[in-house]
């Protein structure tokens, strides 16, 4: 059994070809990098209809397959832009209509949790997923992966490319501020944790306001990495004191930050906890992970027809029966 899946909730598109054993044969993904300025919908829609195709290609060389092989289609079905995810959707169902194959639609946030279990040890982590679109901290629960704690407003991959932006260090601007942090020091910025959730807002515009008002640009850099940082450190923490799991997982682009991934280790240490995280080629959103989410589906008869194919923009990733979860690891 082969599955070919497309991904594209955001700016990036991503075609993956995954067999039913979990190897992952091909993984091939193409960015919008915005020119200035944030993402527009419509743009990252127009992006992924003209590089679906072209991807597929490449995926397919890669695997050393034919069109003919892949005997299910999978594509992510949000959370996401809405144009982005209907042109990602209309390809899906295409394909499999074409090729005569089942199709189904996946939670892209959970497709980053189950590949990040695929491709390093963790079995049942708590996972800190943190890109330009979602700040989540995830873990099973009572047969269902339940969000621990998330953002109440920006995700922190968008607050380091706005504040980025604004200060014209340009997108994105993850790499840019740890570039500089590295010769910072600290200067007190609004630390935000309510409850187990987190917000950004606040202290993006204070780091605005700290640059404006002469501060050297490597200690706003610093500073804004350590809060932001030991914010999500604090509410990952609490979610493994409270579940009691013996794993920390680190996915997303952010997870490229050599400063979290340090001080998320140095928690998870404490914790006696293992730290774990995949391969940055499967870190950020790739088209592997949606393909292997297709598999899992698939082998517990989640597959439906083409009538249960519509995209679900505010995808919660509790709503997702998850039933190997719950034969395997518990
Ligand atoms: P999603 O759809 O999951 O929200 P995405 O479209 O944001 O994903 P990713 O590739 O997962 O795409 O993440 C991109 C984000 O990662 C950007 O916000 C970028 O600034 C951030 N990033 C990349 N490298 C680093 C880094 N070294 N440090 C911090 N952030 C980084
Ligand atoms: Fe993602």
């Amino acid at each position: 059994m082969i599955c070919i899946g497309i991904e594209g909730t955001a700016e990036k598109t991503g075609v993956g070809i995954v067999d039913s054993e979990g190897n992952l044969l091909a993984s091939q993904g193409n960015p919008l990098i915005p020119e200035n300025g944030g993402i527009h919908p419509r743009e990252a829609a127009e992006h992924h209809a003209a590089n679906i195709i072209p991807l597929m290609k490449a995926a397919l060389e890669e695997s050393g397959l034919e069109l003919k092989d892949m005997d299910m289609v999978a594509f992510s079905r949000g959370p996401g832009l809405g144009p982005a995810l209907r042109t990602v959707a209309t390809a899906a169902r295409s394909l499999a209509l074409s090729l005569d194959v089942p199709i189904v639609g996946v939670n892209h946030c959970i497709g980053h949790v189950e590949i990040g279990r695929l491709t390093t040890r963790a079995k049942d982590p708590v996972t800190l997923y943190v890109s330009g679109g979602n700040s989540q901290v995830i873990a099973f629960d009572a047969n269902r992966y339940r969000v621990f704690g998330e953002t109440l407003d920006i995700a922190i991959g968008n607050c380091l490319d706005q504040f980025s932006r604004s200060v014209g260090l340009g997108h994105p601007g993850g790499p840019k501020v740890e570039k500089l942090a590295k010769g910072g020091s600290y200067i007190k910025l609004p630390y935000t944790v309510k409850g187990m959730d987190l917000s950004f807002s606040g202290l993006l515009t204070a780091a605005i306001r700290k640059y404006e008002a002469g501060a050297a640009i490597e200690d706003v850099c610093y500073s804004l990495q350590e809060t932001a940082f030991s914010m999500l450190v604090e509410v990952t923490e609490r979610a493994l004191a409270h579940s009691k799991k013996r794993e920390v997982m680190l996915c997303g682009g952010v997870a490229a930050n050599t400063r979290l991934r340090e001080m998320l280790k140095v928690m998870a240490d404490e914790h006696y906890a293992e730290f774990h995280m995949p391969p940055m080629k499967y870190c950020g959103d790739n088209g592997a992970m949606i393909a292997w989410m297709g598999q899992l589906m698939h082998k517990h008869g989640l597959v439906g027809g083409l009538e249960d194919t519509g995209v679900i923009q505010r995808y919660r990733t509790d709503e997702v029966d998850v039933p190997w979860r719950r034969s395997s690891a518990e």
